[in-house]
């Protein structure tokens, strides 16, 4: 199952607002759609969102060219433009838009830039393919007996190009007959870890129990969790992890707990320019995400929203990364650097 993909001439994405209920694929040539679809977290998920954002730039170029614009590398960077103001967390989104731009400023502009633009969109799938794969690897040699772990959000094939991170180590664990159970945090407010994740893991077989954000701690005090792991979708320098808003307290819990505390994420999502955690540009989302349940308004007229979509797990909170370049161990700072070194 591929979320996101370039099929004859156009993206195809599956509709992930839809899911477990309805497995709907999009076909589209319209840079606005994608940019909708990333908005409105019909395509979610760090890698995901740069892999779409590449094929975005795509369409657009080839729209432009079909139309007989005059100035195709202007239609790609407004494209780049218009991805880039999506959704603020994510530095893949970042990272990929901005292989996108070098590709532009350094092509001598005509039909040919839509071709260039498409290797490198394809490109990127392929490396976040193979960086899942070494993800899940490097991951599932931490893992032996029957481990039960605890997850939050999605951070599976649904969020990438490939297996996953968190959910692609898990899933490889589980090929070794490494994994007993996993506990699926239901992960307010848009249920990514209920509708997403248990989705993902009754498929691969793998027994999944779905638990509400607030019964992470008592199920962790029973002595029901070995590991948590979660992805991340963006890492500072020294190891800081923006996730999914309730990463932050499940990081707490664990250590309180003495469970270790796993963040899986490629290089890509490691964004070495900000020093810390608190740089990092947290989303807000619409009021009405929590305000409403199915549409319908939950507490009172005039209360006021504080809707921030991801939090930050400090790094003394993590016991490793888990890499596309191998598992990095504290003190980070050094390890991320030797890390893209070795790269
Ligand atoms: O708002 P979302 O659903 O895009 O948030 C996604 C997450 O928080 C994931 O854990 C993260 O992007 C890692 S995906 C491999």
């Amino acid at each position: 199952m591929r979320a996101i993909d370039w099929v004859d001439g156009h993206i195809r994405f599956l509709d992930q607002t839809l899911l477990p209920h309805e497995e709907r694929f999009v076909d589209t040539t319209d840079v606005a759609v994608v940019a909708e679809a990333i908005r409105s977290l019909r395509i979610r998920g760090a890698p995901a969102i740069g892999v779409a954002a590449g094929f975005g730039v795509v369409v657009a170029v080839r729209t432009a060219a079909a139309n007989g614009a005059g100035d195709i590398r202007g239609a790609a960077l407004e494209a780049i433009d218009e991805l880039a103001s999506t959704r603020p967390t994510a530095v893949n989104l970042f990272y990929a838009l901005s292989r996108m731009r070098t590709i532009v400023l350094h092509h001598p502009g005509g039909r040919s830039l839509g071709a260039a633009l498409l290797a490198e969109a394809r490109a990127m799938q392929d490396e976040d393919v193979a960086a899942c794969d070494r993800i899940g690897r490097h991951g599932a040699a931490l893992f032996n007996g029957r481990t039960r772990f605890l997850t939050h959000c999605n951070a599976g094939a649904l969020a990438t190009a490939g297996i996953g991170t968190a959910i692609g180590v898990i899933t490889t664990a589980a090929r070794q007959g490494h994994v007993e159970r996993v506990f699926v945090d239901e992960t307010r407010p848009l249920l990514q870890g209920a509708r997403l994740t248990a989705w993902e893991l009754r498929r691969a077989g793998i027994e999944a129990v779905l638990i509400t954000d607030n019964a992470a701690g008592s199920v962790m005090r029973a002595a029901k969790v070995d590991a948590v792991i979660v992805g991340a979708d963006r890492i500072a320098a020294n190891g800081d992890a923006a996730n999914k808003i309730g990463t932050y307290p499940v990081a707490v819990l664990a250590r309180h707990h003495g469970i270790p505390f796993y963040v899986a994420a490629p290089l890509s999502t490691i964004d070495r320019a900000l020093e810390s955690g608190d740089a990092i540009p947290i989303e807000e989302r619409a009021p009405e995400e929590i305000s409403e349940w199915g549409g319908k308004r939950v507490t009172a007229d005039g209360v006021r929203v504080f809707a921030p979509a991801f939090d930050v797990t400090p790094h003394d909170l993590i016991t490793s990364i888990i890499t596309d370049a191998g598992v990095l161990a504290p003190p980070y700072g050094p390890a991320i650097a030797a890390a893209f070194e070795r790269r």
